[in-house]
Parts: structure tokens; C-alpha cells; sequence
């Protein structure tokens, strides 16, 4: 049992269960603090930023871009990120859970720091991802904290951890890569604190409030695939075997989703979502 978890005096009146406490969750706290890093620790002065293409004029450009805007949408998703942290430290009930999120807070902040650095070591921001910006406004409208957990923490977060393991597989021996790596640990805490809180709220949760959970998810998965699959201009030329290859990942990913969900005991499996 964690030290402060159990030094902490209840809130509520004698008798009653203590809201304050989720020792589950203080665990990622401790954990959170342990792996804290700094922007500074980056290899921004060995590494380049981005893969160097060989080859001509035109085709370093048309490479360069594609990186742009892969790290424009990485930039994006870490904004809506430290919008939905602040939501989730003013909404969580437990004080345990609230310590957890201001470190998470801290983590989305310092990741938009990266992500802003890095964009501008390799040359500046291109279009916005627009089902992003979609995703962005179901989660931060979610009026139930028990919502905000599920779909942010428990579905986003995982999904995220693959595309960071994408991204460093194709750019080896950058500061690129570097921050994937860092990213992939950190959203690793995030999503299982977020299976560790979210297990705490069902425990009390209505069905009324499961029920909105699985509804939810079934807006938000269809576009958090179009997300996914869409293409910014600089990577219009993507080719029907990527495409493809695509779609298959997305689909597996989502089942993944739909398997942890059922672990909290939330059926969505009959959840319909048509690929674009
Ligand atoms: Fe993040
Ligand atoms: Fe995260």
C-alpha cells in the first residue's frame, strides 16, 4: 500500500467509503514521477531531426514534408491532450487520482514542448488533421468523468502507442525516434492508469452511465479510423498496398479496443463502423 494513500485522512463521515482514496491509481503516480523526463534530455544537438533522404532537390522536399505533417497531426493530438488532462485533473474525485493527473498534465505539456521544437528544427507545421479536431471536440464535450477516462485513456491512448512505434521503426537514429520512443513509455502510464481508474469509478457507475460509455465509443471509433487514415496532401501518394495494409492495422486496433473494454466488463462488440 502506497505511503501517502494510506496517510491520508478520509474525507467523507465515519463509516463511509473514502472518495479521496484510489491506491490503484497512486501506484502511476509514483511510477509517473519515476519516469519524468525533460525536454532537455533530447538528443537535439547529435541527432537530426528527421530521416535525411538521399537523392534529388525535389525528392528531399516531397521526404520532408512527409515528416512535416507527421509531426503536425503528433502535434495536434498532444494539444487536445493537455486540454483533456486538465479536464480530467478539475473532474477526477479521488485525491489520489488528481495527484496521478497533474503529472499527466505535466506530460501532455512537455510534449507539445517537443513536438513544437522539433517542428520547427524540421521546417514548420503543415494542414491540420480535420477528424482530429472532431475527436478533439467529443472528447473535451464528454459531460461524465467516467466517459473521459474510457475514451481518452482507455481506447485513445492505446491506439496512440502503435503509431509512435510506426513512426520510430521508420526513422531510426533521429530526434524523431528518440521521441517516440519516450512517448510510447509515457502514454504506456497514461493508458494503464486509465484502466486502473476506470475500473475504480465502475464500481459505483449507473448503467445509465455504462450505457453512455459504449455510445461513445461507437462515435468516436469511426473517427478516430478516419483519422488514422487520412492523408494530408504531402502524403497524398500513398499507394493502395500501403492503403490497405492500412485498414487492416486500424481494424485490429480497434478490436484490441473492443477486447479492453470487455475486460472492464463493457460489451461493445456489436460497436459498427464503417471504413472510409
Ligand atoms: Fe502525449
Ligand atoms: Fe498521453
Amino acid at each position: 500500500m502506497p505511503a501517502m494513500a494510506t496517510a491520508a485522512k478520509p474525507e467523507t463521515t465515519e463509516g463511509a467509503q473514502p472518495r479521496h482514496q484510489a491506491p490503484e491509481v497512486f501506484r502511476y503516480y509514483e511510477l509517473a514521477k519515476k519516469q519524468e523526463w525533460q525536454v532537455g534530455d533530447m538528443p537535439w544537438n547529435d541527432l537530426p531531426p528527421i530521416p535525411e533522404s538521399k537523392g534529388g532537390e525535389e525528392k528531399h522536399a516531397r521526404r520532408r514534408d512527409v515528416w512535416r505533417s507527421v509531426i503536425t497531426q503528433q502535434l495536434q493530438a498532444d494539444s487536445l491532450a493537455v486540454e483533456m488532462a486538465a479536464q480530467l485533473l478539475e473532474l477526477a474525485r479521488h485525491h489520489d487520482a488528481k495527484l496521478y493527473y497533474s503529472t499527466m498534465a505535466q506530460d501532455e505539456a512537455r510534449h507539445v514542448e517537443a513536438w513544437l521544437r522539433l517542428i520547427d528544427a524540421a521546417g514548420g507545421p503543415t494542414e491540420r488533421d480535420p477528424h482530429l479536431d472532431k475527436l478533439a471536440q467529443i472528447f473535451l464535450g464528454l459531460d461524465e468523468l467516467e466517459e473521459k477516462v474510457f475514451l481518452m485513456q482507455v481506447f485513445f491512448e492505446k491506439m496512440i502507442i502503435s503509431r509512435f512505434r510506426l513512426i520510430a521503426r521508420s526513422s531510426r537514429g533521429t530526434v524523431l525516434e528518440d521521441l517516440c520512443n519516450r512517448l510510447t513509455i509515457d502514454d504506456g502510464i497514461h493508458h494503464g492508469s486509465g484502466m486502473a481508474y476506470e475500473r475504480v469509478l465502475l464500481r459505483e457507475a449507473s448503467k445509465k452511465t455504462k450505457d453512455k460509455m459504449i455510445k461513445g465509443a461507437q462515435k468516436m471509433l469511426p473517427i478516430f479510423a478516419d483519422h488514422v487514415l487520412w492523408r494530408p496532401k504531402e502524403r497524398e501518394f500513398v499507394s493502395s498496398t500501403m492503403r490497405s495494409r492500412d485498414l487492416a492495422r486500424v481494424r485490429r486496433e480497434i478490436e484490441e479496443g473492443v477486447r479492453i473494454a470487455a475486460s472492464l466488463g463493457l460489451d461493445v462488440s456489436d460497436i459498427e463502423y464503417t471504413i472510409p
